[in-house]
């Protein structure tokens, strides 16, 4: 199983934060923000990994992670996404890191409490398809919200005005390797980018994919609220009392 996170766009929620350097590289309590992914990927046993990088400070990676001593790695593979064309296009990009074996994408912002590497376990058996985490939200309108029918999801609606459940779809995807050819079927969204629920709903459609509920918390630091939010989470689980 190869790992992927996606560190690329312009982060521009977070302006004027971001305007200086990349969203993954602030803060989240006594760490940089990307430390976070890359111990959830090598606590689930994921040790083969690329980071794709985009924006003025893919250099400032490098320096940080180099090839991930500080998490017991002996390599890091890095790529560049020229343009923010999306978590489907900075995706496309690792199609030659994953070659015919199985992925796990990790949005660089987002990352969870406990350990997934049971799902990714299962997911190692599952024959193809996909899996994806979903989480209880009290407001899932900024996030892909999935449909279920028994224990079947139907479809994925991405960032819905009226959300028809709160089970929010969380920033870590398990693939099969088709997922490069799906990603090379997908057209832009309205907001000009190809998009990741796109990928999930051509696996919904196929009838391959699979979901679990996931235990514990999950941070996503996409927002001010949501990385204060994420911030205080951690230092919690640290015994800080904030
Ligand atoms: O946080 C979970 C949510 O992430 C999901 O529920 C949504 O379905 C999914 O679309 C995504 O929503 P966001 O709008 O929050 O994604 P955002 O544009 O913030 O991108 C998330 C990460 O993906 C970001 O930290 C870096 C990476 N990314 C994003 C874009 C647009 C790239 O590497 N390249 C890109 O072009």
């Amino acid at each position: 199983m190869r790992g992927i996170i996606l560190a690329g766009g312009s982060g521009s929620r977070l302006h004027p934060i971001t305007m200086a350097t990349s969203k993954q590289l602030l803060p989240v309590y006594d760490k940089p923000m990307i430390f976070y992914p890359i111990q959830t990927l090598v606590d689930a046993g994921v040790e083969e990994i690329l980071l794709v990088t985009g924006g003025n400070s893919a250099g400032e990676f490098l320096r940080l992670i180099g090839n991930g001593e500080e998490f017991g790695l002996k390599h890091m593979n890095y790529t560049y996404q020229k343009t923010e064309g999306g978590i489907a296009d900075a995706l496309a990009l690792a199609r030659h890191f994953v070659g015919r074996d199985k992925v796990v994408v990790v949005l660089g912002d987002n990352f969870v409490q406990g350990s997934i590497r049971k799902a990714v376990q299962d997911f190692e058996a599952q024959p193809e398809g996909a899996k994806i985490f979903l989480k209880e939200v009290a407001d899932p309108r900024e996030f892909g919200v999935a449909v279920l029918e028994g224990d079947r999801v139907t479809r994925i609606i991405e960032k819905p005005k009226d959300p028809p459940t709160n089970l929010a779809v969380i920033g870590i995807y398990m693939y099969d390797n088709s997922v490069f050819d799906i990603c090379d079927t997908l057209e832009p969204s309205a907001r000009g980018e190809l998009e990741i629920t796109d990928v999930n709903n051509a696996y919904i459609q196929r009838g391959t994919m699979t979901y679990e509920i996931l235990d514990g918390w999950w941070a996503d630091c996409g927002s001010f609220e949501a990385l204060l939010r994420s911030n205080l989470l951690v230092a919690r689980e640290r015994g800080v009392r904030v």
